[in-house]
């Protein structure tokens, strides 16, 4: 597919028909945390069986400015069957229902990053927007995400229920990525409190983060949604990423 969006000169390819684009959007600027470390070889697995999932969003000048990772996954329409290990089971799941030969319900979206120069110009609605009318073209009953609310690190402390429960007058929740997609027809569904799990040895986490981890325990580190837990003993410390699951039905 490689369509336009009307009026805004913005144009969406996928990697299906330009995998020439894969290493632009691989390396596409962004903000991500460098603790924030996918399973390569199961994200390079996806982009290569599910190319034509993996969208690109250029501008005028045919720069990458946006792009929306997914996974299609077999899935039975029951909110109890979306993983409470959100992320990192969506990408294995993708994988073992493709090769098991289950019919692909649902699409996953895995990732929508707007270029840290391009953000606040409602590129991530254009780029959601767009990602659901690939979903419905394709033939999905459901656009699904595991979605990482974009404030949530300024109350590291707060659950993620509590948080996700936070609305503005209006009705619409005050975290600005989760109101992004309510607004587009996403329904909060329930927490996944252990979507993505990133665990390393206290010299790594020092490297990814610059902090001393001396201490064992709960550790504030910026970008992180939940406390990471140290141990100084053992010589290492986990992260455990909770995220919100988000339906949109097509
Ligand atoms: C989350 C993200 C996709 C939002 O993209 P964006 O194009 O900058 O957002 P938009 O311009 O469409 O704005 C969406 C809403 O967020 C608000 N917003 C954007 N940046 C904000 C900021 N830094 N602080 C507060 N609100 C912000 C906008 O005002 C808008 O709110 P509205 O509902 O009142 O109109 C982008 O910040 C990003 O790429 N982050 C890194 C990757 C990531 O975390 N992706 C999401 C998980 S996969």
């Amino acid at each position: 597919m490689v369509s336009s969006t009307a009026g805004t000169g913005l144009q969406i390819a996928d990697l299906a028909d330009r995998p020439d684009l894969e290493t632009a959007m691989l390396t596409m600027e962004s903000t991500w945390p460098a603790y924030i470390r996918p399973d390569p070889i199961l994200v390079h697995w996806i982009f290569e069986r599910h190319a034509r999932h993996q969208l690109v969003v250029l501008d005028e000048n045919r720069t990458v400015v946006a792009r929306a990772a997914s996974a299609p996954l077999a899935w039975d329409g029951k909110v109890g069957n979306l993983p409470d290990t959100g992320w990192d089971e969506a990408l294995r799941q993708c994988m073992s229902d493709t090769y098991a030969g289950h019919r692909l319900t649902a699409l996953c979206a895995l990732e929508i990053a707007v270029v840290p120069g391009h953000q606040q110009r409602n590129l991530s609605a254009r780029t959601l927007q767009a990602l659901k009318q690939h979903a419905r073209d394709q033939g999905f009953g459901d656009l699904v995400a595991p979605v990482r609310p974009s404030l949530k690190h300024t109350a590291t402390h707060l659950s993620m229920a509590g948080y996700a429960a936070q609305t503005r007058p209006d009705g619409l929740p005050q975290d600005p990525w989760l109101r992004v997609h309510v607004r587009s027809g996403g329904e909060i569904v329930k927490v996944c409190p252990a979507s993505m799990t990133i665990s390393g040895s206290l010299p790594q986490w020092r490297g990814w983060t610059g902090l001393p981890f001396d201490t064992s325990g709960p550790v504030d580190v910026p970008g992180a949604l939940a406390p990471v837990i140290a141990d100084v003993e053992q010589g290492y410390a986990v992260y455990v990423e909770p995220n919100i699951w988000v339906r949109h039905r097509l």
